[in-house]
């Protein structure tokens, strides 16, 4: 199936492990001209330049090492335009649930799960959409969680995911008929080596496995690859009837 998107600028943010890592994986192995992977770990972002690098379908595969919790996201979006020119296809794809937990904790808490789950993104989605608006074609896929939905566990992150949702229905409503197609997957529990559940796995087997019993009728945790191909899916020309989508991608989550 052709997704055409081979001669796609590309930008990851939140690139260098777990769903993100697949989801520049899954692009180095379909092919697209630059792919430009953004986030803290600059070891990680390099091991991957070069795991992308040798699947070699992508023409340009490079890494920045950017703290976009502590930087500006506006000036550093404004840095990789410059330095890259207009991207087709953005990524956001930053996020955890690993935030302050308390419901009775101050706003300040609260800011932080909302700028960590939805804020970055939408601080870097002010400058990189304009310049697709332009060039009247672009994807920007958000990676939400399950947890908007169901509205369980930390609740700081949950609201922040929620409003990452709202957010992503109304621009993109707003944007949609500008060829600028905004959208977001949804993912159940993901577990991927050094991850939350996977670790819990070796740790808690008992509360993995009430946990599966209990929310995820398909009695497993998903995996990096199961999210990453439907990202790439709403990265592609196939996603064009599907602005403001939010596309759960979770197990059967109950
Ligand atoms: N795993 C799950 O079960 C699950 C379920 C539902 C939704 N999700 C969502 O899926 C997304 C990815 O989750 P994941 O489990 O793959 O998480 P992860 O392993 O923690 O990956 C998050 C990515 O964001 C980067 N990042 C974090 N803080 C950053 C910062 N301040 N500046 C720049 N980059 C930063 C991390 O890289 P560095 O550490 O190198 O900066 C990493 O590449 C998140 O939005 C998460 O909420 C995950």
């Amino acid at each position: 199936m052709d997704l055409g998107i081979k001669d796609k600028s590309v930008l990851i943010v939140g690139a260098s492990r777990g769903i993100g890592r697949e989801i520049a994986l899954s692009f180095a192995r379909e092919g697209c001209r630059n792919l430009i992977l953004i986030a803290r770990t600059e070891k990680l972002l390099l091991e991957l330049v070069d795991e992308c690098k040798f699947i070699g379908n992508a023409d340009l595969v490079e890494s920045r090492s950017h703290d976009l919790m502590n930087e500006d996201a506006n000036i550093v979006a404004a840095s990789l335009l410059e330095s890259y020119g207009h991207f087709d296809i953005v990524i956001q794809n930053i996020g955890t649930s690993l935030t302050p937990r308390d419901p009775l904790a101050k706003f300040f808490d609260w800011e932080y799960a909302l700028k960590l789950n939805a804020g970055i993104a939408i601080d870097m989605n002010n400058i990189l959409i304009p310049p697709m608006i332009k060039g009247g074609w672009g994807r920007v896929i958000h990676t939400s969680s399950i947890s908007a939905k169901m509205l369980r566990g930390n609740p700081l992150y949950a609201s922040s995911k929620a409003f990452l949702n709202s957010y992503v229905i109304t621009t993109g409503r707003a944007i949609a008929s500008t060829g600028v197609v905004m959208s977001a997957v949804e993912p159940g529990a993901v577990a991927f080596p050094g991850s939350y559940w996977d670790v819990a796995q070796v740790n808690d087997l008992e509360k993995c496995e009430d946990f599966l019993r209990h929310h995820q009728s398909i009695g497993r945790f998903g995996s990096c690859k199961e999210i990453a191909d439907v990202v790439l899916f709403l990265a592609s020309n196939l996603s064009s009837f599907m602005p403001g989508a939010i596309v759960p991608v979770d197990g059967a989550n109950m």
